[in-house]
């Protein structure tokens, strides 16, 4: 089944087909960077997606209990990121199961390639 996924502040909104997603690349598994990246939303992701670093930190507003709980090494990056909130997640890490459209903002200090 197809989801929505909005990324704030921008306004965008990506619908999602699960079953016809590009092939992982990176380690990224489907999960929100690489969707957001196929869209030409740009997160930062310096360390490629395998939970190594905190800059692809984003914040699921809404739509977050499709999203399955985050791992030991996800908690212990989002534990050095900035701006942690209940809902952050790493865009890497985060694959939505389908079942729920999603909000997703990405804070400022991640936008720096993106216009607005
Ligand atoms: Fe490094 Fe997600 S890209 S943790």
């Amino acid at each position: 089944m197809s989801y929505k996924i909005t990324f704030q502040p921008m306004g965008k909104t990506v619908e999602v087909d699960p079953t016809s997603l590009k092939e992982p690349r990176d380690g990224l598994r489907g999960g929100i960077l690489q969707l957001a990246l196929e869209s030409d939303i740009d997160i930062d992701h310096a360390c490629g997606g395998i939970a190594a670093c905190s800059t692809c930190h984003v914040i699921v507003k809404e739509g977050g209990a499709s999203i399955p709980e985050a791992s030991d090494d996800e908690e212990d990056m989002l534990d050095s990121a900035p701006g942690l909130t209940l809902q952050s997640r790493l865009a890497c890490q985060a694959v939505p199961d389908g079942s729920q459209d999603l909000v997703v903002e990405i804070p400022s200090w991640n936008r720096n390639l993106v216009k607005e």
